[in-house]
């Protein structure tokens, strides 16, 4: 019994580390600081200015600038609605099916990986749930080594995902800012300094935040030195067909490790390039030797998975396994993946046009070879916050662009505002 005197005693009397004089749990506990990302949406929302753009946003947007659902993800929704069907539980792994058609999608039809029923693949929680589980069960049963290299930059989640689950994050040289290109050269001095057995994480396109991809010459370099150094690959492939335009070109990395004969991680996410952002679908594999193994790692990704959150939602999954297996509404998913696609491409080339028609004398070149959501524009912290401040363009402070926050509407009048900062 907690006497009267205590509940009116100034101070908690459950947690000791309370500050004294305080009545909460949790006066000790500090404001955290804010997205960085969210933080740009949030100053472009205040912001009055009716030319102003948000090029934060790590999400699609069309051409008005408005969030696309899919034409084919639409006509799926409409059969799952008209099926009628209920909303029990998925088992803890997902939905069966659609980890079938998200594992070949990534690695193929024709993959031995597939055929022979090596991937061990569970539903996740979109990308970021889908790592999750991986590190977690690198963490429990990758025995070799507890450290893993990320490119320099890296996707601002991953590095907090992997220390959470208790591994020491380093990482090696990928984006070179004097070229705004790859450093092919000291990402291959990184890898073969790596202690073997490492983990080494990898995009697998349309790098995030530098929209910098190797050239399936490098990838084959990459691959044969990750071999050397008997290194474990984990892909993050969050924008398979968003990037090219094209599934199976997206996936040539993965599929030429496969391919050299590596085990692999891989985390997919659905989220851009089915346009499932809320609907968290992804998915996790790792490829086995054998059907044995590939049953037993699964048992272990279960045991993992159920305190986490039991089983995974059932929606997207339905949408992604219909839109995958259907022929026709397969088809039109690749039309759309490549619309979204052609309209990035064709808005990098716009705004490459635009900055030369305003007289830019600057390379900008890196903006129509790179690939994907984002682009690395080259710009430092006090050019990005002219824009801020001047011109009500809105983007990381890192220089970052999401692509997908330019339209035909407003590229003219970010042109003349990056080349004002930048001339
Ligand atoms: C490289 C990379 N990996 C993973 C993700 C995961 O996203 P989500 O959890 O929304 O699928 C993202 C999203 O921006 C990303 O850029």
């Amino acid at each position: 019994m907690i006497s009267t005197a205590a509940r009116s005693a100034s101070k908690c009397w459950t947690c000791p580390s309370t500050r004294a004089g305080s009545t909460s749990c949790w006066s000790h506990v500090e404001m955290g600081p804010p997205d960085p990302i969210l933080g740009v949406t949030e100053a472009f929302k205040r912001d009055t200015n009716p030319k102003k753009i948000n090029l934060g946003v790590g999400a699609y947007r069309d051409d008005n600038g408005k969030p696309f659902v899919l034409p084919s993800v639409k006509v799926a929704e409409e059969r799952i609605f008209k099926a009628g069907l209920d909303h029990e539980y998925l088992p803890i792994t997902g939905n069966a099916n659609f980890c079938q058609a998200a594992a070949t999608l990534a690695f193929g039809n024709d993959s031995h990986i597939i055929t022979n029923k090596l991937n061990a693949t569970v539903q996740g929680l979109s990308g970021t749930g889908s790592l999750t589980v991986g590190a977690a069960f690198l963490r429990d049963f990758h025995n070799y080594s507890k450290e893993v290299y990320m490119p320099a930059p890296t996707w601002g989640n991953h590095i907090p995902l992997f220390k959470r689950n208790g591994f020491n994050v380093k990482q090696y040289r990928y984006y070179d800012p004097k070229t705004c290109g790859f450093d092919f050269v000291g990402a291959m001095e990184d890898l073969n300094n790596m202690p073997e057995k490492s983990i080494v994480l990898l995009h697998a396109c349309a790098h995030n935040p530098s929209g910098v991809d190797p050239k399936a010459e490098q990838w084959q370099e990459i691959s044969h030195i990750i071999k050397k150094k008997k290194l474990f690959p984990f892909f993050d492939m969050a924008y398979q067909g968003f990037a090219s335009g094209d599934i199976d070109r997206d996936a040539h990395a993965l599929r030429m490790f496969i391919r050299d004969g590596h085990m692999v991680a891989l985390a997919q996410s659905f989220a851009k390039n089915m346009g499932l952002y809320g609907q968290r679908i992804g998915a996790f594999t790792l490829t086995a030797k054998d059907q044995q193994e590939a049953e037993r790692i699964l048992s272990q990704l279960k045991i993992i998975i159920r305190p986490m959150y039991s089983n995974p939602p059932l929606h997207g999954s339905r949408i992604v396994e219909t839109v995958l297996t259907d022929t026709n509404l397969r088809q039109q998913w690749l039309k759309d993946v490549k619309l979204m696609a052609d309209r990035i491409i064709s808005m990098r080339h716009a705004l490459r046009d635009g900055l030369v028609s305003e007289g830019s004398t600057r390379d900008w070149s890196h903006v129509t070879e790179t690939i994907g959501m984002f682009c690395y524009t080259g710009m430092n912290a006090e050019q990005v916050g002219r824009l801020w401040n001047e011109f009500s363009v809105y983007l990381t402070k890192d220089g970052r662009v999401s692509i997908a926050g330019i339209t035909s509407k407003n590229v003219s009048y970010l042109a003349h505002s990056i080349h004002s900062v930048t001339k």
